[in-house]
């Protein structure tokens, strides 16, 4: 029989017991370290067992702090007990990530009470208080409570403003048979700021705040998902702990640390390696920062790829902190190189800005003493990453950049 091209892909053997529980999209059945918030949480939400309203909610944390992990345990916690008695508790969840303007919100939570595909309200084109009206008859129609989860609530409200969170924040003035709260989760502390005073204090009745976990914390977490996601004897010892000590470093964020710790395990399986070990955590660290970065460079705008350029050629001849007028000076040649007229030192001073604020260079502004203020600048990208390259791909207007012979200023 003929080889099929996957057949040694499918036979080799790999350190996963099931790398499915390693995703951020599995939630754990056990939180280490959420206890607290968990019982703040279930606290409040115990009031719907017992058919009363729940106090409205705001989770706040950043990114990675367990909010989302936390809120779906308890809703399949919150149900499963409703059924044992008989209670109608009903979690709505959603991410308004994606479904980010009132309308959509409101039409998805309609169409989640309803089963029949006939009876969906449409995705545009009704006026909102027609959603709204359906959405309140249809939670009525099932009765109970019903606990609306808006995750990632502050990308909505920068969005699209407050008015869903003023008419959800008041929707048992028109349910009848039925009760609602609002749980809110927000990465951003400073969303409330966003709101009108009258909205914020109706929702935010409680507050929970997820502090970002400790390297010990993540520690905890690795272990107890790889206990059950990879081979037992698989990782080297300081293997978890390298990963969890990288993830605290930005802002103990769990997720990058089972980022870090399922792709090291996919080096070692490539490498045909029985054990992960901290070699394969670096290389690991260097493909997600790879992976991040690239697309922030590849589609920055020509004119910023060209700045970008002339601070990476001033590094690359061994010049660092290098001051503003050196950049432009490097920028010019790069517009002559690439055929393009060049734009003003203050127009690129706003560049260098925007290349900062998106974390590819610092520009520190520096006292000269009587020489006034000036910038240093460096690139912050690691090494690892060739952006010259990345550019160049991204880019044809690029390549005669790339190959251009820059004279640079010297510092002798
Ligand atoms: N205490 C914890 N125990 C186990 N896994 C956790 C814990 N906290 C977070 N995680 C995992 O880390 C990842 C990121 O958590 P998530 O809830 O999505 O964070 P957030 O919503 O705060 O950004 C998820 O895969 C989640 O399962
Ligand atoms: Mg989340």
């Amino acid at each position: 029989m003929k080889k099929n091209i996957f057949d040694s892909a499918l036979d080799t053997s790999s350190l996963f017991l099931d790398k499915e529980l390693l995703r951020h999209s599995h939630v754990p059945n056990e939180l280490p370290h959420r206890d607290s918030e968990i019982e703040s949480i279930g606290f409040n939400l115990v009031e719907a067992l017992k058919g009363h309203i729940p106090s409205n909610m705001i989770l706040y944390g950043v990114t990675g702090a367990g909010k989302t992990a936390v809120i779906r345990f308890i809703c399949d916690q919150l149900v499963a007990k409703g059924k044992e008695l008989n209670r109608v508790v009903n979690p709505l969840v959603l991410n308004c990530r994606n479904i980010d303007t009132q309308y959509r919100v409101l039409a998805h939570l309609g169409n989640s009470l309803i089963e029949d595909f006939e009876e969906k309200i449409p995705f545009t084109g009704w006026p909102t208080d027609r959603v709204f009206g359906k959405l309140v008859k249809r939670m009525d129609a099932m009765g109970g409570v019903h606990v609306i989860v808006l995750d990632e609530i502050d990308h909505l409200v920068k969005k699209s403003g407050d008015d869903l969170l003023y008419n959800l924040t008041n929707l048992n003035a028109d349910l009848k048979n039925a009760r609602s709260c609002v749980i809110g989760i927000s990465n951003d502390l400073t969303f409330t700021d966003y709101l009108d005073p009258r909205v914020r204090s109706r929702l935010g009745q409680e507050d929970v705040i997820f502090n970002p976990y400790k390297a010990s914390h993540l520690e905890d977490i690795l272990r107890m998902r790889s206990e059950i996601g990879i081979s037992k004897d698989a990782i080297d010892g300081g293997v978890i702990e390298l990963c969890s000590a990288l993830a605290a470093q930005e802002h103990g964020d769990a997720r990058k640390a089972l980022d870090l710790l399922r792709v090291s395990t996919e080096k070692a399986d490539q490498e045909g390696s029985t054990l992960v070990c901290e070699r394969h955590v670096r290389m690991a660290q260097n493909q997600i920062e790879c992976d991040q970065i690239t697309p922030v460079i590849a589609t920055l705008p020509f004119q910023q790829k060209l700045v970008l350029y002339s601070v990476l050629i001033n590094e690359e001849n061994g010049l660092n902190n290098i001051a503003t007028g050196e950049v432009y000076e490097a920028y010019k040649q790069a517009c002559r190189f690439a055929g393009v007229n060049f734009l003003t030192q203050r127009r690129v001073t706003d560049l260098i800005s925007n290349l900062d604020m998106l974390g590819l260079i610092s520009a520190k502004t520096v006292s000269r003493g009587r020489y006034g203020r000036s910038k240093e600048i460096n690139s912050c990208i690691p090494a690892t990453i060739i952006a010259s390259e990345i550019m160049r791909n991204a880019d044809q207007g690029m390549i005669p950049v790339v190959q251009g012979r820059f004279k640079l200023q010297s510092r002798l």
